[in-house]
């Protein structure tokens, strides 16, 4: 028994802020963020639109795509950092949205690689039995989490929502998932308070994405060097095995390097990110869908899903579209 992707989905909001938009908030240039980022432009939530909106149209899209009704579904998974609501999960108020009553629904919070983590997880359901078809997405509105006045950060990110459908099939799907965390680089890339500090008291502190990039830039390219390396060898695979690489899109500097470790060529690498900008927990299904879609990716390929994030976590899934 495999778990297979049979339907992919995602949605952008529709606002786009370029670089150029970028220029008039904080003290940046395009040329900066290009050459440092690979970004060009991102897209970001409309006022009174938020996470469950955004994965919902994914949902919707993944849905028909896989020719699949809501009701068929009986697993449900959103990764996500930023929950509508302290509770309940984004993933039960997707679920009352779809109109579908009591299967399985929860949130994963593993930053960007939240979706891998998701994905990993939905596998286990289905090989274990308990799951004949699980909705597994990535959604975010980071822009809410985002200090406007600082310009190491707000130019990386970007909202969005990809999701996929997952079921149970004898053709192979997923080969393989590995998921890690250290959390003693915590410092390095986080939000320093959350709901626990008490609502009243979050009002007054600065719950906003902080990072040392540069020192995050370094831990993720020999971690995702690791990554690429384990997947390899757990399914006695060469580099030219994979037909595609598919990683998560924080920086095009990063997604290279990856590359490089594959010795794949840049065609076929997804790249969105000069696009979408870090959408985190979306990036990686938000790709792939854009991929599936434009005729990219076909059926039967191999495909590496890798990503990097807060925690800090990574992981990657290798599967067969
Ligand atoms: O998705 C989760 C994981 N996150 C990542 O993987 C992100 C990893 N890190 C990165 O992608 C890169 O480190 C950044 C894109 C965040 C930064 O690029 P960098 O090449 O590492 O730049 P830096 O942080 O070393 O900063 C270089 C310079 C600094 O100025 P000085 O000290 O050299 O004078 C910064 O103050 O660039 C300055 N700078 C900016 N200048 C213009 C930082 N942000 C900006 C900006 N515009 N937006």
């Amino acid at each position: 028994m495999y778990a297979r992707i049979t339907g992919t989905g995602s949605y952008l909001p529709a606002r786009i802020m370029t670089n150029a938009d970028m220029e008039k908030v904080v003290d940046t240039t395009d040329e900066w963020i290009r050459d440092r980022t690979g970004i060009t432009q991102r897209h970001i939530a409309a006022a009174g639109e938020y996470t469950v909106d955004l994965a919902e149209h994914a949902a919707r899209r993944a849905l028909q795509a896989a020719g699949k009704k809501a009701e068929d579904i009986d697993l449900i998974i959103v990764a996500t950092t930023t929950p509508d609501r302290i509770f309940p999960s984004t993933a039960c108020l997707l679920q009352q949205r779809l109109g579908i009553h009591g299967c399985t629904a929860f949130d994963v919070q593993a930053v960007c690689t939240g979706f891998v983590y998701a994905l990993g997880i939905a596998n286990n359901f289905i090989r274990a039995g308990s799951t004949r078809c699980a909705l597994v997405i990535g959604a975010e509105t980071l822009s809410r989490i985002v200090d406007w006045k600082d310009r190491t950060t707000c130019v990386l990110f970007g909202d969005g929502a990809g999701a996929v459908i997952v079921e149970a099939s004898d053709e192979p799907g997923i080969l393989s998932s590995h998921l890690h965390a250290d959390g003693s680089y915590e410092h390095l890339l986080n939000v320093p308070y959350g709901i626990s500090h008490g609502v009243d008291q979050l009002r007054t502190l600065d719950a906003y994405i902080t990072m040392k990039g540069n020192e995050v830039f370094k831990v993720a390219v020999n971690t995702l060097g690791r990554i690429v390396d384990e997947t390899l060898e757990a399914n006695h695979l060469k580099k030219s095995d994979i037909n595609w690489l598919v990683p998560h899109q924080a920086n095009l500097r990063i997604i290279q390097a990856t590359a490089k470790k594959l010795s794949m060529n840049m065609d076929h690498v997804v790249v969105t990110v000069d696009k979408h900008g870090n959408t985190s927990a979306a990036s990686v299904p938000l790709a792939l869908d854009t991929a599936v879609r434009d005729g990219r990716i076909k059926k039967g390929e191999t495909v590496m899903l890798e990503a990097f994030g807060g925690g800090f976590t990574w992981g990657s899934v290798l599967l067969k579209l």
